[in-house]
């Protein structure tokens, strides 16, 4: 007899990119020489500054239960960065803290959909998005782009998705996975849309905000009449080099605000009390001082993309933000390589996996199912030689 578990989990699919993550360790520990490219976390340390604030609040003993959305210290240094940063009007009571943006993001979607609402996901996307609508009982409906308009959606076809029961639409600028960063413009014609259709709700994902080679990304809550109707989540993993600290949070209207509290009350309480002690520091200090950070990825982004460029087969585009490209790789599409018949991305993926000893993640996990994801955050070392195996075996 199969396990009785309940039709939630098994409705749930298996992150792809968890999968693949597997699949290479259980490689390696077959003996395997395995670059992973396939990683979502930044390679560097968290700066000492905000070790050094962990480490004291640790000494003034910082060691009990914290209010369910966080100290209000730190949603006050969160609501003077939203301020400086996004030139956002949050207040306290506005915030919520909360164990990692994914967090966030199941609280607001937990907190706002009913079963049978259905959830807007430009693609591509990242994975959680439609796993977190599914454990809602929502329906999500992709609005697929392609490499040729930078993975961009259009106003056109944003009205075209939108249904009777549509209650929240994803945005994620800087994009994970493709590295796409919508303008400011391009964002008001998409709430030129939006305006029409006023009980939408806007999930506005920006934890990649910092990472990012010029065009400075816009927060879409800061088109007026957007404010109301758009929850911003942010966190502190990626630009900060933060993911096992496990910091995220939110701004937006205060009775999504308290109905979050109220969700991971019975959830998870308030977040670890040193990590929010050392986010005070992270969120209040100056984004010059990751900048060193956003410099490297920049040099590895130029680095990649060129070696990528020398192979026959991918097309390329070039991602403004996040530490991501995603190169189409359809033209392998029916071909035979190494013996192996490539019908889609989840095979030409696993080709590099087994032939070329490099893991990346297919792009149907998100939503771009002719194209594969190539993190590089990864040493510049790694990266040549990965790309120089995945050369080997294409050539
Ligand atoms: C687009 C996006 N949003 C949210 C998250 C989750 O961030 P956190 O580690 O703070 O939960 C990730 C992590 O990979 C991400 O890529």
């Amino acid at each position: 007899m199969s396990n009785p578990l309940s039709d939630r989990i098994k409705s749930l699919p298996v992150s792809q990119t968890l999968a693949m993550a597997a699949k290479a360790r259980e490689l390696k520990t077959a003996g395997k020489d395995i670059i992973s490219l396939s990683l979502g976390e930044p390679d560097f340390n968290t700066p000492d500054f905000i070790k050094n604030a962990a480490i004291e609040a640790i000494n003034q003993d910082y060691n009990s239960y914290t209010p369910v959305d966080g100290y209000v210290e730190l949603k006050e240094a969160i609501c003077v960065k939203f301020k400086r940063d996004n030139a956002l009007n949050y207040n306290p009571n506005q915030i919520v803290v909360s164990t990692g943006a994914k967090q966030s993001i199941a609280n607001i979607a937990q907190v706002l959909l009913n079963p049978g609402d259905d959830v807007l996901l430009p693609a591509p996307y990242w994975v959680s998005y439609s796993a977190i609508a599914t454990l809602c009982e929502a329906n999500f409906i992709e609005i697929p782009s392609s490499i040729e308009n930078d993975f961009k959606i259009t106003p056109a076809q944003l009205e075209a998705a939108i249904t009777p029961n549509t209650k929240m639409i994803f945005f994620n600028s800087p994009n994970n996975p493709s590295g796409t960063i919508y303008s400011e413009q391009e964002y008001r014609d998409l709430a030129k849309v939006l305006e029409k259709h006023p009980k939408i709700f806007i999930l506005s994902d920006e934890i990649y905000e910092h990472i990012n080679y010029g065009e400075k990304p816009f927060s879409f809550a800061a088109i007026e009449n957007m404010f109301d109707r758009t929850i911003t989540v942010n966190g502190l993993a990626k630009a900060f080099a933060m993911t096992g600290w496990r910091i995220g949070y939110i701004g937006g209207p205060e009775w999504i605000a308290k109905a979050c509290t109220k969700m991971q009350g019975q959830i998870t309480s308030g977040t670890n009390c040193i990590a929010q002690r050392a986010a005070i520091t992270a969120v209040l200090a100056d984004p010059s001082e990751v900048q060193f950070m956003v410099n490297e990825f920049k040099n590895r982004r130029d680095m990649v993309l060129d070696l990528l460029g020398k192979i026959n087969g991918f097309k390329l585009n070039t991602p403004p933000g996040a530490f991501y490209v995603l190169p189409d790789i359809s033209t392998f599409f029916g071909k035979i390589i190494k013996g192996q018949l490539i019908n889609n991305a989840n095979d030409f993926s696993m080709l590099l996996l087994e032939k070329a000893n490099v893991a990346t993640v297919t792009g149907e996990a998100f939503g771009a199912p002719n194209c594969i994801r190539l993190s590089y955050a990864a040493s510049v070392e790694q990266l040549q030689e990965a790309i120089k195996r995945i050369k080997n075996v294409l050539s």
